[in-house]
């Protein structure tokens, strides 16, 4: 018996980088999967096609998690194809650093409408879609512990993401539902990898237990875990998945 047999499964962004490997681990536990993607078709359907070639049931669906109306059909299509939703990953996410002073309006404006507004538009849309006993995973980032220089508007998002959860975690909690959020620290995607000297990428890496970056496999893992039924007394937590930075 795999530990998400029976379980329908929704991941925002799961296209590429973490979000891929989380449907991947999914699809190996035995859990159907929605692959929701914005702009990368191609990559989605390279995702659904490995989860099928492995005995897999997985479909891609685009939606723009920062649009109510597309989170709205995310969620229907997702019923409508596996007749329920068990397990919501919020895991589409960006990040656009700069200092206080030379951020622009629209840094402030595209990493809240993704990162918080998107995840406000899946709950509320979770509050009457998902299934009783479902699982909620939410993402933030360890740098709400961390306190980088430049990460200010991107780490504020992930405080407001963790802050959400928690009350959220508590208006649910009645229907069996536990919501959680998870804080990946460096870990190797186009996210976090994009722009940064190999010089920055050791440095940060060595900031660990571990002296190396995470892989979006060590954190598949956990989330695997926290959508099973083996951690439902655990809600309203947020969890360092960073190999003891912080
Ligand atoms: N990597 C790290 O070091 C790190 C550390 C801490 C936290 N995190 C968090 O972990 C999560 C995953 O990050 P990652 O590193 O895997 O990022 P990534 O490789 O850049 O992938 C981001 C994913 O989010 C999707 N996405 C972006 N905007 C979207 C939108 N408006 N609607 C729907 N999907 C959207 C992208 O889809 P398309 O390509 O289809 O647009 C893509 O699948 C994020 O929430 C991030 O903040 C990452």
């Amino acid at each position: 018996m795999k530990i998400l047999n029976n379980k329908v499964a929704l991941v925002t962004g799961s296209s590429r980088g973490i979000g891929a490997e989380i449907v991947q681990q999914f699809g190996k536990s035995g859990a159907k999967v929605v692959i929701n993607y914005n702009g990368s078709k191609e990559k989605a359907e390279e995702v659904v096609h490995a989860i099928i070639t492995k005995g897999g049931e997985a479909i891609a669906v685009q939606a723009d998690v920062s649009k109510p109306e597309d989170v709205a059909r995310l969620f229907d299509a997702t019923i409508a194809h596996f007749g329920k939703i068990d397990i919501l990953v919020n895991n589409a996410g960006l990040m656009l650093n700069s200092s206080i002073k030379d951020a622009a309006d629209d840094l402030f404006e595209k990493q809240m409408n993704v990162n918080v507004k998107g995840v406000f538009n899946t709950l509320r849309e979770a509050s009457t879609k998902l299934a009783d006993h479902g699982s909620i995973i939410n993402f933030s980032s360890t740098v709400t512990r961390t306190i980088f220089p430049t990460y200010g508007i991107y780490s504020a998002t992930k405080a407001a993401v963790e802050q959400i959860s928690k009350v959220f975690a508590k208006e649910i909690g009645s229907r069996g539902i536990n919501v959680n959020c998870v804080l990946p620290g460096p870990t190797s995607t186009e996210l976090f990898l994009k722009g940064k000297p190999d010089e920055v990428i050791a440095k940060l890496a060595g900031t660990n237990a571990f002296n190396r970056l995470g892989t979006p496999e060590d954190i598949a893992k956990i989330v695997v875990f926290l959508a099973s039924d083996e951690s439902k007394w655990i809600s309203a937590q947020s969890i360092g998945a960073n190999g003891g930075m912080a």
